[in-house]
């Protein structure tokens, strides 16, 4: 029998990530989400056989694995109130409330659970996730695969050897679509300041991004190789790349993930830890 998938919070990462499971064939019988707006629930109820409850006991009752789903700010008081219906169970309890360590999850919920502790980025929205994750002590090889193929049914999965990676992994996959976006502003604006008309402007950029991230991926060759090929000696990618250069790009893109892995710390004090 399929193991029971429930989440606690079904906001858009919740059903996003639902939304993968049954992309990959998981029964809607085996789903559960535990949310207080009636809205969402009656959205989320359309998938068939999927149990929608705003009891998030009811979930913790029966659930295999259970997804920790809501926001941060909410994740202290919920798992207090889940010691009770977990007592005397033990499922695998997957994390992926920004900022919250291992340790406050098992100090608030029960020491002896398996947790994974998860970081997705916003394109999980749309399927094209990258996450981070990470496991304590007591998660077995089934239930470490049972985690990599929720995260799977939205993008990409990589795991972490140890937990303080996520902090970095939140400064590079979790705030870098907004790197991105910045990147794509900048040259769309410049090229429209150049001369060129916005909506050309931004069709070219955002197809020039995709291409290029395409070509990363499934080239086979490293990100150093294919620059070289499209920088003819003399050409014009020469002149452009050598301004990036000059400004200080490199140096630029590591303060920044300096800066965001710095503030993931503080956050995850401020949370989780100190609490
Ligand atoms: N979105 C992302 O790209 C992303 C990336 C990485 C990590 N995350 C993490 O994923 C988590 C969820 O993010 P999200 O974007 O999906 O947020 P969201 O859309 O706000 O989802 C949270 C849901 O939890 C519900 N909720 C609030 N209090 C609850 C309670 N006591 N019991 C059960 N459910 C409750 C909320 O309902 P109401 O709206 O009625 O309050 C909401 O539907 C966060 O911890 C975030 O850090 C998200």
């Amino acid at each position: 029998m399929d193991p029971f998938i429930g989440f606690i919070g079904g906001g858009n990462m919740a059903s996003s990530l639902i939304a993968g499971l049954i992309r990959q064939g998981t029964p809607g019988a085996s789903l559960g989400v535990a949310e207080p707006d009636a809205e969402k629930r009656q959205q989320l109820a359309t998938i068939p056989g999927l149990f929608a409850t705003p009891d998030n006991a009811l979930i913790a009752q029966r659930a295999d694995v259970l997804v920790l789903a809501v926001k941060p700010q909410m994740l202290k008081a919920v798992c207090l109130a889940l010691r009770e219906p977990l007592a005397g169970r033990n499922p695998l309890v997957i994390s992926i409330a920004a900022g919250i360590g291992t340790d406050a999850l098992a100090r608030w919920l029960d020491p002896s659970l398996p947790i994974v502790r998860a970081m997705p980025n916003t394109p999980a929205l749309m399927g094209h996730g990258a996450t981070g994750l990470f496991v304590n002590a007591g998660v077995s090889e089934a239930q470490r695969q049972q985690a990599e193929r929720l995260f799977n049914g939205v993008g990409i999965v990589r795991w972490l050897a140890d937990e303080a990676q996520l902090d970095l992994v939140t400064a590079l996959s979790g705030s870098g679509p907004a790197y991105f976006f910045l990147f794509m502003e900048a040259l769309t604006e410049g090229a429209q300041e150049l001369g060129l008309d916005p909506g050309l402007a931004r069709d070219l950029t955002l197809q020039t991004a995709l291409g290029a991230a395409h070509m990363a991926r499934d080239s086979g060759l490293g990100l150093d190789a294919l620059r070289v090929r499209v920088t003819s000696p003399g050409g014009t990618t020469e002149q452009g790349l050598r301004v990036l250069e000059r400004e200080g790009l490199r140096r630029i893109a590591r303060e920044a993930l300096a800066a965001a892995q710095a503030r993931a710390v503080t956050l995850a004090q401020e949370l989780g830890e100190a609490s």
